[in-house]
Order: C-alpha cells, then structure tokens, then sequence
C-alpha cells in the first residue's frame, strides 16, 4: 500500500498513516519552512500540479485541508489521476464553503464564514475531477477531537494555522478570542469539529 500526502505540512498524517496502517507514504510539500519542520523521512518537495512521482505508482492519495491553496485545481486533479493507479482514491479532507456549521472556529469568528465561501466548492471540486475521469464514492462528515476544551483552543491558539483567521481584520480578530475566552469560562466539554472526506476514485 503506497500512499501520497499531498500538501503534508510537516507530516502529521504521513507518520500517522505509517504508524496505524504500516502504509508506505510519500510526503510532498511546497513549501521549505514546512518541510524543514518535518520529521517525517520521505518528505519530497513538489506541488499538486507537478507531482514528482511516476505514472500509475500509487494505491492512494490524501489532501488534507491544502486543497483552496492549490491554484491550479484541474492541473493537479490531472496529475492525481496520473500519478494514482486505475481505481485508487483520492481523500480530500476539507472545509467546504456551506458547510461551517459543525466547525468550531467559525461559532466564535463568523467573519471567517466569507473567508471559506472563497474556498473550492463541493460541486466545483466533483466537476474539476470528474473532467479527468474521478467519480464521487462519498461524502462523509468526519467528528474529531479537536481539543478537550476549549480552555485549551485558547492556549493553543495560533492565528497564523487557520487560513479563514488570518484574512479577517484584526478586529474581528480580537472580538472572536473575547466570546472564545468567555465561552471557555463557562463550557468545559470536549471540543468536536466535523471536516468533510470527499473520496473520489
Ligand atoms: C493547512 S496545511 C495542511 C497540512 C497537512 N496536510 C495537514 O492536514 O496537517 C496546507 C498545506 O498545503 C501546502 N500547499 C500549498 N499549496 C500547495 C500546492 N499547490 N500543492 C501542494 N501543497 C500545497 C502548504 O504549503 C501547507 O503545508
């Protein structure tokens, strides 16, 4: 089983994909800052719409929150569909605009809701993918622990890891952290968000 993670950041998943599946993952990241933070060995530099790698080589591929950074989305689901084997999947793990509800971030910052409705659509996605010959096989909110609390949200904070929170205005910004730090006082729950998986094959 030989699988990419595409835009991997500093290889979060990558390692936890070896760790859980004993998968083979190949990392690819643009970016050098992210790549010199990682720890995960084979971490390639590359892009979505050039991706280094040989022609049907992949059983699968997973696009973890990267996709509204990609500028050429056709471009890359074209390589995906080159690069991945006939039948494998593509995994995108995603916000997709209308679709914020179950995100906790945009309950304290909903300036951030228009950042998100400049991200790829769900339907645009589908179409750009199904031009090289993707089909959709599911659409599935996926619940996570995001964090234990939200005391901890707060701690943890860093403006600058959340896309929709770095293009707000700083106002909006720090309005949000007040009803944050407030709710924190009074809510002690675990914090649960639900992100999309998108699997098209
Ligand atoms: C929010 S981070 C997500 C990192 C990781 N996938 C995760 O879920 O933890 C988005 C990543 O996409 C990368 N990225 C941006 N443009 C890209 C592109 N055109 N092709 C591949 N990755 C890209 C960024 O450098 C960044 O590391």
């Amino acid at each position: 089983m030989r699988i990419l993670d595409l835009g991997a950041g500093t290889g979060a998943w990558s390692a936890a994909f070896t760790d859980w599946y004993g998968a083979e993952v190949v990392a690819i990241e643009p970016s050098a800052a992210m790549r010199a933070r990682c720890s995960y060995p084979r971490m390639l530099a590359g892009e979505a719409a050039a991706i280094p790698l040989a022609t049907d080589c992949l059983d699968g591929a997973w696009l973890s929150t990267m996709i509204h950074h990609v500028a050429d989305l056709p471009a890359a689901a074209a390589e995906l569909r080159r690069v991945l084997r006939p039948g494998a999947p593509a995994l995108i793990r995603s916000a997709f605009p209308g679709r914020h509800e179950k995100i906790t971030l945009f309950r304290f910052f909903p300036e951030a809701v228009t950042v998100l409705d400049t991200y790829p659509g769900l339907e645009e996605v589908n179409d750009i993918f199904a031009a090289t010959g993707f089909h959709k096989v599911a659409l599935e909110p996926v619940p996570q622990i995001t964090a234990d609390s939200l005391a901890t949200v707060v701690e943890q904070m860093q403006r600058d890891a959340h896309t929709p929170l770095k293009l707000i205005s700083d106002a909006d910004y720090e309005s949000g952290m007040v009803r944050l730090r407030a709710a924190a006082v009074r809510e002690s729950a675990p914090v649960i968000d639900e992100l999309d998986l998108l699997v098209l094959r």
